[in-house]
This record gives C-alpha cells, structure tokens and sequence, in this order.
C-alpha cells in the first residue's frame, strides 16, 4: 500500500484501490487511446457524469448510459453495442471505459472481447458487489432466458480503478448485498479479516476507512484467480455460498439480489460444514447475516430448491461441487455430498432465516 493506494496485478488486469483516486486514474489512462467509449448506467451517470466529463475534458469520447438492472445484459443489448461502436467508428486501438457497476462490467466487458476479435477496456467498479467480485478476474457474460451468465470468456479490463469514493452514494440495500461477498472473501482467508470484516457496522458513510480490509478482500479473490484463472480448480472456492444463491434467485425470479442471496449460501454453506463435522462456532456469522437480509416468510421448498441447484451451471458430470468450510480460512471443495446432508444444511439456513 503506497499513499494509501494498494496496487497489484491479477491476470492481465493492473488493480489500484484507494479512496478519491478515480478522475485522476481515468484522465491519465485515456491519454494516447484513438477515441474513447464511455459505458455506465443510469443511477450512476445521473451522479457522476458531470465529473467523468471533467476528467476526460482532454479526450474525446462518446457515451451510452445503459438502464438499471440485470435485464440489459442480454445478446440483443451485446449486438446493439456492437452497432454503437461501429458507427462511431471505433478501432483496434480504441478504449472502452467503463463506469458502473457488475452488469456494465459484464456486458461491455464482453462486447469488448469480441469487436473487432477484442479490444482494451477500463474498468471503474462501482458498486461494493462488482469492486469485490466482478472488477478481479476476467469473466465477462450475458444472460440467456434459460440462466445467468450463460455466454461469455475470460478477458481482463487493462486497468481496474476501484474507488471507496463511489460506495457513498450507495444505497443500504446495495451496500448488504456488497457486503455479503466480502465477508465471503473472509470466509475463504481466515478469522483476522473474517472479524474485521464483522465489525464493520452498515450502512456507514466510512468506506474509506475500511480501505485496507476492502482491498484484502479483492486480494484473496485476486490469490485464487492467480492460482486457478480458468475455474479449473481453486477457483471454485469463489462459488462459496452460490449454489443456494442461484437457486434462491432463480426461483425467486430475481427478488433477491445476488449478494441477498450469496448472503443465504453462506449460511447454508456453513450449515454443510456443521454436519461435516466443523466444530467451529459460526454463530457471529449467521447472525451478522440475519440481522442485515431483509426478512421473508415464503420460501421455495427443499424440493423446489435442490431441483433447480441439481441444474446449476456450476455443475460437472452431474455432480455439484460444494463449497464447504469448516472454519475460517479452510474452505474446503466436496462433490460427495449426500442428498441428506443437503437437506440437513437446508434446515439449518431455513432454522437461521426463519427465527
Ligand atoms: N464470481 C466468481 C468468480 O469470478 O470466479
């Protein structure tokens, strides 16, 4: 950490984070690019426009400002921003920035793998979700009707400029649902940042702060990404608490959010650790958890449930893989789970949830 700023390399992707440091990233890493495209959306651009402009003033560029929510992330809006590049005239040595949050990051991340057989992109993460998950990694995707993420490869933004900055306009729900994947990332490391992370009260107007434990949680996922780029093995980890996360999700038809729901693998996921054996005390977790989801009383049945993981994307030959720890920093990856042991875990999360 230099000047408050940690800096690193993960897969292709040069990674800054800091605390007031975007404009003055964005305006030193357009110089020399032919033309710029900005890619952002709504709630996002209706904040910051006026200073991406002023950051960008000595480049030219042309904007499109997606609407809010995972429905633009679709093969109809990835074909129409080919068009947009086109007919603005963008080349091989043209940059695509990017300002916004996951879905931004996934769809422009994806449309700038494949024109003209790929060009540079820049990523500024705006939300807590995408600064913890989506920015590290390289996966880009779009949605098909059938499931999530359906289509889509592996290539890195150039740069990755993750600012504590944009996380104060974030609203409270966006800041749980951030949160979630965070404190999966403690999960995964061990009990030193698993507490920090605990600690942290939401919603607070402090992100900067919290800069050092935020930027340990980005690095663990960056370990394993280095470890495993192509989700061969190690990279699994990452999908701790997401098999019940996708099945809420999907039969929920997306009531939830995504860290909502990752926030309610979690807790299924140590409930499977409990009935392997864990001996570890998670009780600080789940009720961290609770307190922060909102509350529901209707939801899907185990059948419902295990049908639709059984249809996971995640799956391999058939089996599930899941992701089971057993305490803080020794996650373990298990395809031998019993059908009785996911129920039992089911009735654990359903216990926590329904108190
Ligand atoms: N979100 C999990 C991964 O990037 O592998």
């Amino acid at each position: 950490m230099m000047n408050g700023v940690c800096t690193f390399e993960c897969g292709g992707s040069h990674v800054e984070i800091g605390s007031g440091i975007w404009a003055d990233r964005l305006s030193r890493s357009v110089q020399g690019s032919s033309k710029l495209f900005v890619v952002s959306q709504q709630p996002v651009w209706r904040i910051y426009s006026g200073l991406v402009k002023q950051a960008l003033s000595s480049a030219t560029f042309v904007t499109l400002v997606l609407e809010d929510g995972e429905s633009v992330k679709d093969l109809r809006q990835f074909g129409a921003m080919h068009d947009w590049l086109a007919s603005h005239g963008a080349d091989r040595s043209s940059l695509i920035v990017v300002i916004g949050g996951g879905v931004a990051g996934d769809l422009a991340g994806f449309v700038a793998a494949t024109y003209m057989r790929g060009i540079r992109w820049l990523y500024v993460p705006t939300t807590l979700l995408s600064q913890q998950d989506a920015s590290v990694g390289g996966k880009t995707a779009v949605n098909l009707s059938s499931g999530k993420n359906l289509v889509g490869c592996f290539w890195p933004p150039e740069h990755v400029v993750i600012d504590t900055d944009f996380l104060k306009s974030l609203p409270y729900r966006q800041q749980v649902a951030g949160y979630m994947e965070w404190l999966k990332h403690g999960v995964l490391d061990g009990e030193e940042l698993l507490q920090e992370i605990l600690g942290v009260s939401l919603p607070t107007g402090d992100w900067s702060g919290h800069r050092q434990e935020l930027a340990r949680g980005v690095q663990v996922k960056a370990e394993i990404v280095t470890r495993d780029p192509r989700e061969k093995g190690d990279r699994q980890l990452l999908n701790l608490g997401h098999t019940l996360a996708h099945a809420l999700e999907t039969t929920t038809r997306y009531a939830l959010l995504h860290g909502e729901a990752v926030g309610h693998g979690l807790i299924m996921a140590v409930g499977l650790g409990l009935v392997r054996g864990s001996q570890y005390d998670w009780r600080e977790l789940t009720e961290k958890i609770v307190n922060l989801l909102p509350d529901n009383s209707e939801w899907p049945s185990d059948e419902q449930l295990i049908e639709v993981m059984q249809r996971d994307k995640k799956r391999r030959s058939g089996k599930i893989t899941w992701v089971v720890p057993s305490k803080p920093g020794e996650v373990a990856l298990m395809s031998d789970v019993g059908d009785h042991e996911v129920r039992r875990a089911l009735m654990f999360w359903r216990d926590q949830v329904t108190q």
